[in-house]
């Protein structure tokens, strides 16, 4: 009893870590992974694991010796490293916290400089950054195109640049339409395409006594008027379409069409003082004399006096005066120049 009591003590000062009864001590778990373990007991094993992200460092397994001691190393868990990400030309890193798994790093461009690729980028549990390496452009919006009909005045598409849009004579833009687009800095052109549509102009007036002369109102065309018989235009009008859809030209009105004064024969009288069209003068003779011709005429469609001008002759008088002889020619005086009543002109043979 006396003898026994020593050696226990003994034993179990000198077997730190495992004891008399045949086990090894706990080989405790690293951080940031997990053990899987039965018992500490003689010839058994422990296996150790890293979290997702962490690396092992030492021995996977251990075993326990019979003499109370674990095989291998302690283990434990390293952080994967993804190293460094690289800062893009024209760029920078905005913001990195670690290069070690799950930290991040995060990206901008210099001004003027469009990101493409990846913003921000994760350091992943395979040592990999996630995403793709980010690249920085010098902001370009590409061609804005040229609208149907239209021009455009400008060929540097970079950014803050103007580019000034025009549409072709005949077109006008659209009210929504811009002008003027600038590339913006997120690499697309302000305002919207420009969109040049026909101009036409509206209907010209109508005017009276007349009719307009043209069914095309399109930009460019002309238009005319024409007048109802009897009656004229006060200025040759051609009315064009211009602009931005006004006709250019002044509307003209149809007058009625001048005959002229058509007289007073001698030793008469006139009535009527309006010479224009279906106006009507008459005539009448002092006494003795009577009328020869028309007493009554009207100013026709033509702008002539229908009928023939009346003179007044002595009721005796059965002769006209000589009415001369033209040059190179000679009169017929077969007839004389007597008068006729029954028909109110006088003939002249040649
Ligand atoms: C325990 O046993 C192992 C294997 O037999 C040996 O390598 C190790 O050195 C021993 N340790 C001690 C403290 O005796
Ligand atoms: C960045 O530029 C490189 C080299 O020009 C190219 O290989 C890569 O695909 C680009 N990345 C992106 C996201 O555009
Ligand atoms: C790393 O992991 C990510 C996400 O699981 C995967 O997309 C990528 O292909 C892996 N990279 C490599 C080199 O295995
Ligand atoms: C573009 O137009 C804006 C406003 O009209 C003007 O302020 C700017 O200076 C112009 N940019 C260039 C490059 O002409
Ligand atoms: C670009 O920025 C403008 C304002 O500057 C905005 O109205 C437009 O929606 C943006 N476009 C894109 C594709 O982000
Ligand atoms: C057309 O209209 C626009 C805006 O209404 C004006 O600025 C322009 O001067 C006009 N053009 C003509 C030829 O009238
Ligand atoms: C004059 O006219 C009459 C009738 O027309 C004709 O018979 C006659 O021959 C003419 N005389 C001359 C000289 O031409």
């Amino acid at each position: 009893m006396l003898l026994l009591f020593p050696v226990g003590w003994r034993v179990g000062l000198c077997v730190c870590a495992g004891d008399s009864q045949g086990t090894c001590g706990d080989p405790g778990t690293p951080s940031q992974g997990s053990r899987e373990e039965s018992n500490f007991r003689i010839r058994s094993k422990v296996q150790f694991s890293c979290s997702e992200g962490y690396e092992l460092i030492g021995s996977a397994e251990r075993m326990c010796f019979p003499n109370g001691t674990w095989s291998g190393t302690q283990p434990f868990c390293k952080s994967v490293q993804c190293g460094n990400p690289g800062t893009p030309s024209n760029g920078r890193v905005s913001r990195l916290d670690g290069t070690t798994y799950s930290h991040s790093v995060t990206y901008s461009c210099m001004d003027g400089y469009l990101l493409t690729g990846s913003t921000t980028r994760q350091c992943l549990a395979n040592a990999t950054w996630s995403g793709t390496a980010p690249n920085c452009t010098m902001i370009n919006c590409g061609d804005p195109g040229v609208p149907a009909n239209g021009m455009r005045y400008g060929e540097d598409f970079a950014i803050g640049q103007n580019i000034t849009f025009l549409c072709a004579p005949g077109y006008s833009m659209e009210a929504d339409s811009s002008a003027v687009r600038t590339c913006t800095s997120n690499g697309t052109w302000s305002g919207i395409m420009a969109s040049c549509q026909a101009v036409t102009c509206a209907a010209p007036s109508a005017i009276s006594n007349g009719v307009l002369e043209g069914t095309d109102f399109e930009w460019g065309t002309s238009v005319s008027y024409s007048c109802s018989p009897g009656y004229e235009l006060s200025f040759p009008a051609i009315l064009t379409c211009v602009g931005n859809g006004t006709w250019n030209g002044m509307v003209p009105q149809c007058l009625p069409k001048f005959c002229g004064d058509p007289g007073v024969p001698a030793y008469g009288s006139r009535e009527g003082l309006s010479f224009i069209y279906q106006s009507e003068v008459s005539f009448s003779c002092s006494a003795p004399y009577i009328p020869v011709g028309s007493t009554t005429r009207l100013c026709q469609a033509d702008g002539s006096w229908s009928g023939f001008q009346p003179r007044c002759i002595e009721p005796t008088r059965t002769t006209c005066e000589n009415p001369g002889t033209p040059r190179y020619g000679s009169l017929n005086r077969t007839y004389g120049f007597k008068v006729r009543r029954e028909r109110p002109s006088l003939k002249i043979i040649l």
